[in-house]
């Protein structure tokens, strides 16, 4: 819970992404303030998130120590920026992936701010330098990137750039795992953050492998939801190596060269076009028909299935 003394936190941009932080920040017992361009987003935004956690309390999957209306009471909208910050501690920003947009949107904050709010902005990939260069709040600003659906998906990149602040950083860690996300420090900024380098370079062998047909789409996907990924949900690629041999050191001893000749035999970068586009699509629209309804079905079913997901791994934490 935040102390009650505790300043709030303004979402700035009410879509998809700027209501699951409303929830997860009410969650940990702060107040929020939705901000939108549309005031019809604002109360789209506040009956959606209504009715999200209604069906979350119900099924037992609310997060936090507080009730549904307990949470609800703190999520308020706002049709005014100024008012909005007023006395804030965190904004974090979700407006469309556009830079020029949040450059005005930061901008714009940057004349209306005090020393102490954090600016915080949702990107999936533009490089913090770029967003925030020239403010004179630099050294508030940062990068905390989510993870589609945040509910359920913890993980937070906090990216920094070279004037950010290491209190900017520290307050930005503390404020996640307050609210029960799980912060990384991404100690410098580059393309791609650390979660896009490493879905990309998945993404590439997996298209390789399909275009030079040694596995079928669907037999790829299934080695990642049956083979890798059963573990990747609890341990990453490094403890991995740990664990297949007697620690790190006997791994590599044991497996840097098969692995350093496999890796040479990696292709280039995939040009994503042409025969491969229809034979992954035929595959995947198999399994899942294109159209906006049972693309919608299947989300739900995937955040169902990560909810639940995300209660075994609360379960398994060590001890
Ligand atoms: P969205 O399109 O669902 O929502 C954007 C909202 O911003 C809309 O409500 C729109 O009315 C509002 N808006 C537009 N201009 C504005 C302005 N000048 N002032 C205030 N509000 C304004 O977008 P979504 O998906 O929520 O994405 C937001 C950010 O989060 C993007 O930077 C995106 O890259 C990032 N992100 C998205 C993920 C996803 O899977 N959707 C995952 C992780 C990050």
């Amino acid at each position: 819970m935040a102390s009650p003394a505790a300043g709030g936190v303004v979402i700035v941009g009410s879509g998809l992404i700027g209501r699951s932080w409303a929830m997860l920040f009410a969650s940990g017992g702060f107040k929020v303030k939705l901000y939108d361009i549309e005031q019809q987003q604002i109360t789209h935004a506040l009956e959606n998130i209504r009715k999200e956690m209604k069906s979350l309390e119900q099924s037992g999957s609310l997060k936090g120590s507080l009730s549904a209306e307990q949470q609800l009471s703190l999520i308020s909208g706002c049709g005014n920026l100024a008012e909005a910050v007023e006395g804030a501690m965190h904004i974090q920003e979700c407006v469309p992936e556009n830079l020029e947009l949040k450059k005005r949107i930061f901008a714009q904050l940057d004349r209306i701010v005090d020393d102490r709010v954090i600016l915080s902005s949702s990107s999936s990939c533009l490089l913090p330098s770029k967003l925030f260069t020239g403010l004179a709040h630099g050294k508030q600003c940062i990068v905390a990137h989510p993870v589609n659906p945040p509910y359920y998906v913890p993980l937070v990149e906090l990216v920094p750039h070279p004037e950010t602040a290491p209190a900017t950083m520290d307050r930005t860690y503390a404020l996640m795992r307050k609210i029960g996300q799980s912060p990384v420090r991404v100690l410098k900024e580059i393309d791609g953050f650390v979660l896009n380098r490493l879905q990309y370079a998945i993404i590439s062998e997996a298209w390789r492998l399909v275009e030079e047909d040694i596995v079928s789409p669907n037999d790829l996907d299934l080695v990642m939801s049956d083979g890798l990924g059963m573990r990747y949900a609890f341990i990453g690629p490094l403890e991995t190596m740990h664990l297949n041999a007697e620690g790190v050191i006997s791994y590599c001893e044991r497996y840097s060269e098969g692995m350093k000749r496999v890796l040479k035999t990696f292709g280039p970068v995939p040009e994503f076009s042409g025969a491969t586009v229809k034979k992954v699509n035929e595959d995947m629209c198999m399994k899942v028909p294109d159209d906006p309804e049972q693309l919608a079905a299947r989300r739900q079913w995937r955040d169902d299935c990560l909810m639940k997901l995300s209660i075994l791994k609360h379960q398994m934490q060590p001890q």
